[in-house]
């Protein structure tokens, strides 16, 4: 048999950040409320596609942006997203930078994560009354699809937008910023760019089987670079900066989707549910 008969669909989620989480990149487009074990998304899911392919739109922070870092229910996002077929998860995500070359502006497809969160819920397996059962200890050497990064590096340097191919992201609890002192330590740590929400988002995404990327647009210096305190990171220098630069992200995943949607993602898919099943400490389930 062919390729066709044996492939599996492609159907990506996409989960907008600050600043991108509006439906009209999609056509056709209807809304679907879900529920989960783990109770509501962050808002209903929007479902239609892009160029022809099937995607399914998700705002992280609820449409009209009322719900923090914090308080996101990242694993009712993830289990939506994973429960209405969605083989990969396209991420946007406003970030600071912590080293002169991210320049505000600039896009960086994370390869690498540094967790600096508290409490927030990072596993499906949580013991909780719904949860499924077990004990999940999920690698995490290779937190986002490399697979999935490579096309959407290809696809920002044919269309000659600046980027950054890797990026180690420190996320924080927040949500207020980080002081002087704090962003100089994450600087000193190795981390270049940093938001509030990359984990536990990637790594429910990788408990999941799926296929997980993020597009980090660099919004500010965060608060090591400048001793003018105008300068500093601030809400609204985020948001303008994002809103001036959003257009470049949402034309790359514009043009990312459908090369995404034309390969073959069976053997990954299966791959990522064997690591899955590997990771609990009986493995006789
Ligand atoms: N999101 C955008 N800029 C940020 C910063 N400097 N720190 C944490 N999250 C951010």
């Amino acid at each position: 048999s062919g390729p066709e008969s044996s492939s599996r669909p492609v159907k990506i989620g996409i989960i907008g950040g600050t600043g991108l989480d509006d439906a009209d990149i999609m056509e056709q487009r209807v809304e679907k409320v879900v529920y989960t074990p783990y109770g509501k998304p962050s808002d209903a899911l929007v479902a239609g596609k892009i160029k022809g392919v099937d995607c399914i739109l998700l705002a992280r922070h609820g449409r009209n942006h009322s719900i923090n870092p914090s308080n996101v229910n990242y694993q009712a996002n993830i289990w939506a997203l994973k429960q209405e077929g969605c083989t990969h998860i396209l991420v946007t995500t406003a970030c600071g930078s912590l080293q002169e070359h991210f320049q505000p502006g600039d896009i960086v497809i994370l390869d690498q994560f540094i967790d600096r969160t508290n409490g927030r819920a990072t596993t499906f397996y949580d013991g909780s009354p719904n949860a499924p059962p077990g004990v999940c200890h999920i690698p995490m050497h290779t937190p986002f699809c490399p697979h999935t990064r490579e096309i959407l590096i290809e696809t920002a340097k044919d269309l000659g937008i600046r980027h950054h191919p890797t990026g180690t992201n420190i996320t924080i609890e927040g949500p207020r910023f980080s002081t002087k002192a704090e962003s100089k330590l994450w600087k000193s740590w190795g981390a270049d760019i940093i938001n509030m929400t990359t984990v536990p988002e990637v790594v429910l995404a990788k408990e999941s089987g799926l296929c997980y990327a993020a597009l980090a647009l660099v919004t500010d210096y965060d608060s090591w670079r400048y001793d003018d305190a105008a300068q500093h990171v601030s809400v609204d220098i985020v948001l303008a900066t994002f809103r001036e630069n959003a257009q470049r992200a949402k034309t790359l995943l514009l043009h990312a989707i459908p090369i995404i949607a034309k390969r073959e993602w069976s053997q990954i898919l299966q791959d990522n549910m064997k690591t899955v099943e590997y990771s609990f400490q009986d493995q006789a389930r």
